[in-house]
């Protein structure tokens, strides 16, 4: 008999295993037929989202259900909570206030801090824009390039390409992250020393690849600029909870922009990490970033469980994962400039949830964090899709168009194929309307039977579909929150920590291990032989 999934003692939990039973046959087509009113009653809408979850495998008997599981665990205290800035990060000791960062009421933790640094960051900005950020030679700056990687570079790099068309100077961004130096030689070679203005971007200021890229920046710098030490530094800003280790690195005090540790990583763009994207966009766009996302805060807040956008994403993504076994939520925007987002959801959601020790320090006995994985539409229609539509895996997707960009006939396929595709994937198409078809055609029976086996669609298959008027700063602040949030109720349900991440230490210290192994003379054995074989054919390769 299969376990029940039983974060906690409610019988909601049994409820919801009884009522999946009782949803065995269910059909999505059936639900539409039964029910013409169904769009209406299964789509919500706050800060500028509209969410359309019908055609999802539920009635609204499981909203109920689901909605009262969330009820059990006192989610709204926990909403509060992490508003207010209790330790939400229990194994840290810290509150996770990404939200106070977009808070303009003045009442929310740590206002005056993070007003300071908002007017750093506007002045900083308006320097370089109105070309009084001068290089050390004197140029102004044409080109940024962000150096850092996880938070300190998805959400920057994300956000900047998502508003691109809100580019309000001549200005360049770049970003770096990769460890292969491949990826940052790309940008330097393309270039010019004395008008760059690198930043730093590292809430710990020990980030191997980002130090290692930001020494390489430096070297090049200097090989290309025969100027004085001190005056390196005007071309060198840093963004961290470690003012000391920044300025020891060489970057002057003064163009060092302080975080904090209460803000993760991953829900750091609203902070002083977000610089790059004020220098693309300029601060009044960055301020609309952070006012869809508080506007979406306030929605999270104060709506009805029954109406909440986040709630109601992370409910039926729980419902999925935990009830109907499923592995993998994709995210399919078919709006080209969120083509980063679903790399940027994998961090904010995998590395918040992908844990299996719960907040009373128990391992869990039930699934937590799907993988996430997505790419931008129509692409994916032509390589990964068939799985999707036939493949025997079941995989709910977040479909996200826009209605109103500047409309051309692009557009109009556009959505005709995201809409197209939530369709086919929950009507499918039987093998007997398949089989008539062929037959009606003249081809025989046994040949239509063959055909119509490899070509009829089960369907069922579920969908939530996003959709917002046009991606200004406003609605993608909206949307960002809008998942942030819905990692959060997730990790309530599932009793985890969201706010931590372990689990990517061992690696990184092991990576020291190795290196110490590959670039010394040190022979003696220490790895499994596998680990070892692989040394010994990377040392004779360059030897
Ligand atoms: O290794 C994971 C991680 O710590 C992420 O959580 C973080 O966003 C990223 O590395 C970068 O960290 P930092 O901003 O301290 O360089």
């Amino acid at each position: 008999m299969k376990k029940i999934f039983k974060p906690t003692d409610s019988p909601v939990w049994e409820e919801l295993a009884a009522h999946r039973q009782s949803l065995e046959n269910i059909s999505l087509k059936q639900l539409f037929s039964i029910n013409s009113n169904r769009f209406n009653e299964l789509h919500t809408s706050g800060a500028g989202l509209i969410l359309d979850y019908s055609k999802n495998l539920i009635t609204q008997e499981t909203v109920g259900l689901l909605v009262k599981a969330a009820k059990s665990v006192q989610l709204q205290d926990k909403i509060d909570a992490l508003f207010n800035g209790d330790y939400v990060n229990s194994t840290e000791t810290r509150p996770a206030l990404h939200t106070a960062l977009r808070d303009s009421s003045g009442s929310a933790p740590y206002h005056a801090e993070i007003s300071n640094v908002m007017e750093k960051m506007t002045d900083i900005v308006q320097q370089v824009h109105a070309g009084h950020w001068k290089g050390a030679t004197d140029k102004n700056i044409t080109d940024i390039v962000n150096i850092g990687i996880g938070g300190s570079h998805l959400g920057p790099m994300m956000v900047t390409n998502a508003l691109q068309s809100y580019s309000v100077s001549n200005i360049t961004c770049h970003f770096v992250s990769n460890l292969d130096s491949v990826d940052i030689y790309s940008v330097l070679n393309n270039i010019e020393a004395d008008s760059t203005l690198f930043i730093i971007c590292s809430k710990s200021f020990t980030t191997l690849e980002t130090l290692q890229n930001a020494q390489t920046a430096r070297a090049w710098l200097k090989s290309k600029l025969p100027i004085e030490a001190k005056d390196y530094g005007r071309h060198f800003l840093a963004i961290t909870a470690h003012t000391e280790k920044a300025t020891e690195f060489g970057i002057p005090e003064e163009n060092v922009l302080p975080m904090w540790d209460w803000v993760g990583g991953r829900y750091s763009l609203w902070s002083a990490i977000g610089i790059s994207i004020a220098l693309s966009i300029g601060m009044d766009n960055f301020n609309e970033l952070r006012k869809g996302a508080e506007q979406l805060d306030q929605h999270f807040r104060r709506t009805s469980f029954e109406k909440n956008l986040p709630v109601l994403s992370a409910l039926l993504e729980i419902w999925y994962v935990n009830y109907w076994e499923c592995q993998s939520h994709a995210v399919l925007p078919y709006v080209h400039n969120l083509r980063f987002l679903p790399e940027f959801l994998q961090q904010l959601e995998m590395e918040s949830n992908g844990k299996s020790v719960n907040v009373d320090n128990n391992s869990v006995c039930y699934q937590t964090a799907p993988v996430i994985w997505g790419t931008v539409g129509t692409n994916g229609q032509h390589s990964f899709h068939q799985l999707l539509h036939q493949g025997t895996q079941f995989i709910p997707i977040d479909f996200i168009f826009e209605l109103n960009p500047e409309l051309d006939d692009h557009h109009n396929h556009l959505v005709a194929n995201c809409l197209a595709q939530s369709n086919a994937l929950m009507n499918g198409i039987s093998y007997d309307e398949i089989k008539q078809e062929l037959i009606n055609t003249g081809i025989a029976e046994v040949d239509a039977h063959e055909k119509a086996m490899h070509r009829h669609m089960s369907g069922n298959r579920p969908s939530n579909t996003i959709v917002f008027d046009r991606l200004s700063p406003q609605k993608l602040g909206a949307l960002i929150a809008h998942y942030e949030h819905k990692v959060f109720v997730q990790s309530v349900i599932w009793n985890i920590n969201a706010f931590d991440q372990f689990g990517v230490e061992l690696g990184k210290m092991i990576s020291l291990q190795v290196y110490e192994t590959l670039t010394g003379d040190k022979t003696e054995t220490k790895f499994d032989s596998s680990t070892e074989g692989l040394i010994s054919l990377y040392k004779s390769a360059i030897k």
